[in-house]
């Protein structure tokens, strides 16, 4: 079935089974590979990816459910000259990553996390990023470099 993604701004014209899903168009049709796959069954959270804004498991959606929405990608948040996103020098910073395989949906969790509320609170930030396993890293420093990054965004450096 013919299906149009627009994908971190950019308009995609592909042509899929009804069958394949968002994170696979994502990865073979639209060449953008940082969308990870883990588990493939929505559990990891590897495949992480904002629909208009959320954080959704892009494993369990069908790319032919996906006209009409904005899609990013973890290839969204460079900046125009290839700088690295507050989020992305923050986990760089800490530490927020070993083998890095989870870490594009870290990254997307929790850059839709962010937006929604920067000024989220402990509690809250801890609950969000246990939705997505690490099989590294411990946890620890990804809720380091996260709230370095929340700190960056906000403006506010005293939290
Ligand atoms: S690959 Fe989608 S949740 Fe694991
Ligand atoms: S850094 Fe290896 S799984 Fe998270």
């Amino acid at each position: 079935m013919p299906v149009t993604l627009t994908v971190n701004g950019r308009s995609y014209g592909v042509e899929v089974e009804p069958r394949k899903t968002l994170a696979d168009t994502l990865r073979e049709d639209c060449g953008l590979t940082g969308t990870h796959l883990g588990c493939e069954h929505g559990v990891c959270g590897a495949c992480t990816v904002l629909i208009d804004g959320g954080p959704v498991r892009a494993c369990l959606l069908f790319a032919v459910q996906m006209e009409d929405v904005d899609i990013r990608t973890v290839e969204s948040l460079e900046g125009p000259d290839g700088e690295l996103h507050p989020l992305q020098k923050a986990f760089w910073d800490h530490h927020g990553l070993q083998c890095g395989f989870c870490t594009p949906g870290f990254l997307m969790l929790a850059q839709g996390l962010l937006e929604d509320n920067p000024d989220v609170g402990e509690e809250e930030l801890r609950d969000v990023l246990a939705s997505n396993l690490c099989r590294c890293t411990g946890y620890k420093n990804i809720i380091a470099a996260v709230k370095a990054a929340a700190r960056e965004m906000s403006g506010n450096h005293d939290r």
